[in-house]
């Protein structure tokens, strides 16, 4: 069926508001846009616009309330839960052309840049000033600022510096009906009432578009040192994990991983493995701080139960070389199959009774399933990807997440809600809590065309 969109003169006008340039709509072209990074989310067509400044996309979106076109904001393409692409027709507002750093305060410590800037670039210019950002996530070339503000990403120093909310200065945003909001203080504190950038972060592109993001940075702690450390029960490397939150205040990361997703990498990639005998479970933790940790961390290995090997490095490349084994898992899977990603937390405690349960939950549904475990064990946030089932059979993916639930985990620790996990959210939220978000969605999108197939159910 025809939408507005397919309309040759709200084509034009588009056009007129970004730039010939700007309005992107051949199939090859719209490919990267409109299919997500795992596969598993995909449009057959798409009408691409790349605004250039705040102007530009006021403009575009106040047309598109006026014709009633729905829209998915895009920034790196890179989300995980099928929230980025434009599954039900909708304008892909992509903010690859809102790129670059516009201010660097080495002095605070603060950086100021595009919302379509790459992670990567912020991370560099961090510490170029002699700072260093909190946040990293393996996707960090590919990633927008702007997109891990809209998700709120977490990734692997979640522990020391908190999720991307925690590190956030302030945003500049256009809402739902083309108004231009600048939420960029230049004071270091700001107590001013409801704090809009806090509400954008982890909106998913439901709220408006993020057009400038700024971020407080944290000190570049030079001394660093990883532990990469085998248990031959994975119960063991479970328990561990999460004890180094308490254990290590120089932590900067406590990761978890399997025998099945090690082998997995070092097939995928060629790599060695890192010790002789390779079966149990994998926790990898690294210290940073202006001294040398390295005593501190192999005090808290002693005191780990079930240890059976452990490889230190505390130079640039060998600490690389363990961190591949834990990074390249996402890689990895995806060369065997499009997987179903989940990104669940448990409470404190009950990491290593879900580890052990949730292959059986799973076999229980689909016998030809595998589950590939890693992740963020230090926060109990863990990786459940599945790998066998057709990408639109969520029987799986709703068995574990019953499991979570269960224990009063979160069907989310870091990637957000999307569409592949929106049908839950009945499950987890009563219909006060549906309803008052709603209330704030039609707060700043009145026409419901900001990214309405995701995170916020209608009305009720
Ligand atoms: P996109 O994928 O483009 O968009 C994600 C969502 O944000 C969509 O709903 C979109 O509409 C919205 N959005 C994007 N830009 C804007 C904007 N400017 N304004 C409003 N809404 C917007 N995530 C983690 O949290 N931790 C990890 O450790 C991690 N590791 C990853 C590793 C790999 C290899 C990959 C592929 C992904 C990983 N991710 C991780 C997921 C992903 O990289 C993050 O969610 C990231 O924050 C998404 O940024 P993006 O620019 O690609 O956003
Ligand atoms: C990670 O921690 O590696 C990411 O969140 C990516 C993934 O879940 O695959
Ligand atoms: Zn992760």
């Amino acid at each position: 069926m025809p939408t507005p969109l397919d309309d040759a003169r709200v084509q034009r006008e588009l056009r007129d508001i970004v730039g010939p340039t700007g309005v992107v709509v051949d199939a090859d072209l719209t490919r990267r846009y409109r299919t997500d990074w795992t596969g598993r989310f995909s449009a057959d067509s798409a009408v691409v616009v790349r605004p250039g400044d705040d102007d530009q996309v006021a403009a575009v979106v106040a047309l598109c309330g006026e014709q009633g076109i729905t829209i998915v904001p895009q920034g790196g393409n890179t989300g995980l839960v099928g929230g980025s692409v434009p599954l039900h027709g909708e304008l892909v507002l992509s903010t690859e052309r809102l790129c670059g750093i516009d201010e660097v305060d080495a002095t605070v410590g603060r950086i100021t840049a595009g919302a379509g800037t790459p992670l990567a670039s912020v991370q560099q210019a961090a510490l170029a000033a002699g700072w260093r950002y909190g946040v990293d996530i393996a996707s960090r070339d590919s990633a927008a600022i702007g997109g891990t503000v809209a998700t709120n990403a977490g990734g692997l120093h979640v522990l020391r510096h908190g999720a991307t909310r925690v590190n956030l200065a302030g945003v500049a945003f256009v809402d739902g009906t083309g108004a231009v909001h600048a939420m960029n203080r230049a004071t270091l504190r700001d107590n001013t009432g409801y704090h809009l950038p806090s509400l954008l972060c982890g909106s998913e592109g439901t709220l408006g578009i993020i057009t400038s993001v700024r971020v407080l940075l944290v000190p570049d702690h030079r001394c660093r040192t990883t532990a990469l450390v085998r248990f031959p029960d994975p119960r063991d490397a479970a328990v561990a994990v999460e004890s180094v939150r308490g254990t290590l205040a120089s932590a900067e990361a406590a990761e978890v991983f399997f025998a099945p997703g090690l082998e997995l990498v070092c097939r995928a990639f060629s790599l060695p493995r890192p010790f002789a005998e390779t079966d149990g479970g994998y926790v990898l933790v690294e210290v940073a701080d202006a001294d040398d940790r390295t005593e501190s961390l192999a005090a808290a290995v002693e005191s780990m139960s079930g240890v059976a090997d452990v490889a230190v490095a505390a130079d640039t490349s060998g600490r690389e070389r363990l961190w591949r084994y834990r990074e390249r898992h996402t890689e990895a899977i995806s060369t065997i199959g499009v997987p179903h990603k989940l990104d669940i937390a448990v409470p404190p405690g009950t990491l290593a009774e879900f580890v052990e349960r949730v292959p059986a939950v799973i076999a229980a549904v689909d016998p030809h399933a595998t589950a590939w475990l890693f992740g963020h064990g230090g926060e109990g946030a863990i990786h459940v990807n599945i790998t066998g089932p057709p990408v639109d059979d969520d029987a799986t993916d709703d068995a574990v997440l019953a499991l979570v639930t269960d224990l009063g985990g979160s069907i989310s620790a870091e990637h957000g809600i999307g569409t592949a996990k929106r049908h839950w959210i009945p499950r987890i939220d009563s219909a006060a809590d549906r309803t008052l978000r709603a209330h704030i969605k039609a707060a700043f999108d009145p026409y419901g065309i900001m990214n309405p197939a995701v995170l916020v159910d209608p009305p009720m």
